[in-house]
């Protein structure tokens, strides 16, 4: 799918696209690698739910990552945790041709790209109580105000995301918006089924690598803030069912 069928596919009223179509030129590397690679990498979208273990040929946990732009902190992190798993979903062209390219050069056997909404990807494709991980990594802030509707980290998608992470599984976001960071707190704080591993925002773990852009952010003065949440324990009641419907309703 290209970025123009990705944008169409969840156009339909009411549906709030957290990306526009760009017109990001694709280099004859990531077109070539694209080609060849999401064949044997690329998870085509179906509106059922797959089985995660026979993507992937073994039962590890898998972390699932949104919007992963030109792959490299993804590729970087596959590459330090072979014993994980990794599904990263992207709907621009040049990423997914960039991640493809690092996949092959790097030889990761532990990472698989969906090129389609995450939402519709979630939603329909993820089963309940599944993924040991999910990562967010500065997701589009949308800064006009009249555009935060856009952002991806609202309470129904956290909500949606919360059902799909197994008991114990991690929500980890990262921002160099602090308005956007003090928005995830207080979303992700909000949701019933999470609970917060600090106090407020958390240290960065080290698993996530510093991109070039964050480095120069940080020496130009500008904060990066991460927040991760851990799904609660079992035994806590999850919200009943008719609340549930209602906060699917909102992203639909
Ligand atoms: C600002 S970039 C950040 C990329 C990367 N995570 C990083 O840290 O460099 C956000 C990315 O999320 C992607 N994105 C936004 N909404 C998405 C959605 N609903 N499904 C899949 N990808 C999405 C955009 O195409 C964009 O590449």
């Amino acid at each position: 799918m290209d970025d123009q069928q990705a944008e169409r596919s969840v156009d339909r009223p009411g549906h709030i696209r957290s990306f526009v179509r760009r017109q990001g030129r694709v280099s004859a590397a990531q077109q070539r690698y694209r080609e060849q690679m999401m064949g044997s990498i690329g998870v085509p979208y179906v509106a059922e739910r797959v089985d995660l273990d026979a993507l992937f040929g073994r039962s590890a946990p898998q972390i699932l990552e949104i919007g992963f732009g030109m792959g490299e902190t993804s590729a970087a992190i596959a590459a330090r945790h072979p014993e994980q798993d990794y599904l990263g979903i992207e709907v621009h062209t040049p990423g997914v041709g960039s991640l493809c390219k690092l996949i092959a050069e790097m030889g990761l056997a532990n990472q698989r790209i969906i090129q389609h909404d995450a939402v519709e990807v979630l939603r329909e494709m993820i089963a309940p109580a599944t993924l040991a991980g999910v990562h967010v990594f500065f997701p589009d802030p949308w800064p006009k105000k009249r555009h935060h509707k856009r952002r991806l980290l609202q309470p129904a998608l956290v909500s949606l995301l919360a059902s799909r992470l197994r008991p114990g599984g991690y929500l980890h976001t990262a921002t160099d918006w602090q308005d956007y960071a003090e928005q995830m707190l207080a979303v992700l704080s909000s949701e019933a089924l999470l609970e917060n591993t600090a106090p407020g925002f958390a240290p960065r773990p080290d698993y996530r690598p510093q991109t070039k852009f964050e480095q120069r952010g940080l020496r130009l003065g500008h904060g990066v803030w991460d927040v991760v949440f851990r799904r609660r324990p079992e035994n806590v009641p999850p919200r009943s069912l008719e609340a549930e419907n209602d906060r699917q309703d909102q992203l639909a």
